[in-house]
């Protein structure tokens, strides 16, 4: 053996022996092939709105409970830092990875760069566009937008007819399209027979509460105070924004509001009075699907999807829940009866 190829040799050497020594020290979760518990990577847009948390809490907990361990990132609605969080999910070399995409269309590149190395990718609550998605669980998110347009028809001071603002969500977030959606279906006939009108139309960039503020500040001083009878809020955040603005009118309580997620300060404002109805999604479903369905994928077995959904390339497989409209009359039996917010929280005793 020349000196040269015996210096390969010890290098070779060395180097595996330096590879066994780091996976012997990694941080949790250890080295891919030391590991004896499959590793899952979860992605989040935001963990800063109440209904993330609680996601992130239970799909956690669920795939503990499945032997599995769960390395949680969140991108704080920055693309860039969403795409850092997924290469470093990929570099410790998760089994599978979960992403809730702040944008669904900038994620198709994590999706991208989990295959090429090896590492499959599932869609949460927000679908990603574009690219091989491997699954995608969510809910009927049509038909939240069904659920609030058409528990605002029933509930105008003269039903079926009335002057709409409509707050939607963020135009990054492929739900937000699909929530408008469902509300126009429930809506156009109607609009059509010349009863309802929709008024003011905006998108709250980021689901941000501030942005859905200043869109219905800017409805209220366009249309005046007497010049629309509901807001169609998408989700419970953005309701909140538009509840401030119509509090400084003394406007909160005269004026149907929707929203989504039966979000705490949600269910309070409702029995309040100050917000009207919203959307309960049962996120534990989906927390505990999104578990098992990616401890599954990381011991290689098969999973079983009842739909697929077209994501621009692909039919993705796909699971998507039920979900329900909320107002005071029925928080009791659905909400507080589930388990998902205390009543005592809720009712304030
Ligand atoms: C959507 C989600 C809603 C709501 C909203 C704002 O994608 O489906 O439940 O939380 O984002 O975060």
């Amino acid at each position: 053996m020349s000196i040269k190829s015996s210096l390969v040799v010890v290098s070779l050497l060395l180097s595996i022996l330096i590879g066994l020594f780091l996976g012997k020290n990694s941080a949790p979760g250890g080295d891919a092939d030391s590991r004896t518990r499959p590793l899952i990577g979860l992605s989040l847009d935001t963990l800063k709105e109440e209904r993330w948390q609680a996601d992130s809490d239970l799909f956690k907990k669920r795939c503990e409970e499945l032997g599995a361990d769960v390395l949680v990132q969140a991108a704080n609605g920055d693309d860039t830092r969403q795409i850092n969080d997924v290469q470093a999910l990929i570099s410790r070399k998760v089994d599978v990875i979960v992403i809730v995409p702040h944008d669904g269309a900038a994620m198709a590149k994590a999706v991208r760069l989990a295959h090429e190395a090896g590492i499959p990718v599932i869609a949460y609550d927000r679908l990603i566009k574009n690219c091989d998605l491997d699954v995608y669980l969510s809910f009927d998110n049509v038909k939240v937008g069904r659920l609030q347009a058409q528990w605002l028809l029933d509930h105008l001071p003269t039903p079926g007819k009335g002057r709409i603002v409509l707050v939607n969500g963020s135009k990054t977030d492929n739900n937000a399209f699909l929530f408008n959606q469902g509300a126009m279906e429930v809506f156009q006939p109607h609009i059509e027979k010349g009863d309802v009108q929709i008024v003011w139309e905006d998108w709250a960039e980021d689901w941000k509460l501030d942005n859905a503020k200043k869109i219905v500040n800017a409805a209220i001083s366009k249309l005046g105070a007497t010049g629309f009878d509901a807001v169609l809020a998408a989700a419970d955040g953005v309701a909140a924004g538009a509840i401030q603005a119509l509090s400084e009118e003394g406007l909160a309580g005269k004026i149907l509001v929707t929203g989504q997620d039966a979000e705490l300060v949600a269910c309070q404002r409702i029995i309040a009075g100050t917000q009207s109805m919203t959307i309960y999604k049962p996120l534990k479903k989906l927390a505990n699907n999104a578990a098992e369905v990616a401890v599954k994928m990381a011991k290689g077995k098969p999973i079983i999807a009842n739909q697929t959904v077209n994501n621009g390339q692909i039919d993705v497989p796909s699971v998507l829940g039920d979900i329900f409209a909320v107002d005071k009359t029925n928080m009791m039996e659905t909400v507080i009866a589930d388990g998902f917010q205390p009543k005592e929280a809720v009712y304030g005793k």
